[in-house]
C-alpha cells in the first residue's frame, strides 16, 4: 500500500529521535488473535466478569484456567504481523520503546528490544499463596487447575479488572513517553483506564500523537495525524517513507 503522508507528518518523523508505539489488541488482530470489544471481540462472546477478575479465579479456577489456556493457545500459533514487524524494523532509525496493553508476546516476537507490558504476559504464571513463579507449568490436577510446588494455585501473570497495574511498567511507560518526540497509538480502544491515559499524559508532554485504527476512539481528538485502517498495511507504509529519508 503506497501512503500520501501530510507535510507536518513527514517533517515530525523527519526530526523524531525518539519513538514510542503504544499499542492494543488491534495490532495482533491480523495475526489472528481476536479483540476484547466490537462485534467479534472476546467480551462480546464471554463475561469479563466470570473471566477476567480475581474473585472469578476464586470461585471457579478450573474455567477461568481453561480460558487462558484456550487463549494461549491462539497466542502460541499466531506470528507477529507487518505491523509488529514494522515497530521492529523503526528501531534502525530511532529509539523505540513500545508500550502495549497486549499480553501475547507478539512484539518481543518480532524482535521489539523494549517491550512494557502494561497488563502483564500470558505466558507468566504465578502462585497466589507464595508468589512464586512458575518455571515449569506442571500437569493440572484432578480439580482441573495448575497448583505450585507449595500448594497455591497458580494464576496467569496478567493484570485482570480491579487489579493494579504494575507500578514500575506504567512509570517507566511514562518516563518513555515524556522523553519521545513521536507517540503512536496503534489498534486501541482506548476505553480502559489507566493505560488509556498515556494518551492525554503524551499530549501534555507536547509529544506529536498518531493514531492508527479501523474506526475513531475517544482518544482521536487527540491525535495530530491520524490513519482510518489496519495497522499492518499502515505501519508498513509510513516505514517505507522513513527507508526514504533515513535509509
Ligand atoms: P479493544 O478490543 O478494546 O480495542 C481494539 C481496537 O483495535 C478497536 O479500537 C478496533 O477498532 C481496533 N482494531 C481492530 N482491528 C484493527 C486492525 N487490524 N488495525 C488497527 N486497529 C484495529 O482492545 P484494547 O484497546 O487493547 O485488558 O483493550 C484494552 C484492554 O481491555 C485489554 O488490554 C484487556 C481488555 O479487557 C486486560 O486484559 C486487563
Amino acid at each position: 500500500m503506497s501512503l500520501l503522508l501530510e507535510k507536518h507528518f513527514i517533517d515530525a518523523l523527519k526530526k523524531a529521535r525518539r519513538i514510542v508505539f503504544f499499542t492494543g489488541s488491534g495490532i495482533s488482530a491480523e495475526s489472528g488473535i481476536p479483540t476484547f470489544r466490537g462485534e467479534e471481540g472476546l467480551w462480546n462472546k464471554f463475561k469479563p466478569e466470570e473471566l477476567a477478575n480475581f474473585n472469578a479465579f476464586i470461585k471457579n479456577p478450573a474455567l477461568v484456567t481453561d480460558w487462558y489456556n484456550f487463549r494461549r493457545e491462539i497466542v502460541r500459533k499466531a506470528l507477529p504481523n507487518p505491523g509488529h514487524l514494522s515497530i521492529y524494523e523503526f528501531e534502525k532509525f530511532y529509539d523505540v520503546t513500545v508500550v502495549t496493553q497486549n499480553v501475547d508476546n507478539l512484539h518481543k516476537r518480532a524482535g521489539s528490544s523494549i517491550v512494557l507490558e502494561l497488563h502483564g504476559n500470558i505466558e507468566r504464571n504465578f502462585c497466589i499463596s507464595c508468589g512464586k513463579d512458575a518455571v515449569e507449568m506442571p500437569e493440572k490436577d484432578k480439580s482441573g487447575v495448575f497448583r505450585c510446588e507449595c500448594g497455591g494455585l497458580l494464576r496467569p501473570g496478567v493484570v485482570w479488572f480491579g487489579e493494579n497495574l504494575p507500578t514500575a511498567i506504567f512509570d517507566a511507560a511514562e518516563v518513555a513517553i515524556s522523553k519521545s518526540d513521536l507517540v503512536f497509538v496503534v489498534g486501541t480502544s482506548l476505553q480502559v483506564y489507566p493505560a488509556a491515559s498515556l494518551v492525554q499524559f503524551a499530549k501534555g508532554c507536547n509529544c506529536y500523537i498518531v493514531e492508527i485504527n479501523t474506526e475513531n476512539t475517544p482518544g482521536s481528538y487527540l491525535a495530530d495525524q491520524k490513519f482510518i485502517g489496519k495497522s499492518g498495511a499502515h505501519l508498513s507504509a509510513i516505514l517505507e517513507h522513513v527507508k526514504r529519508f533515513r535509509g
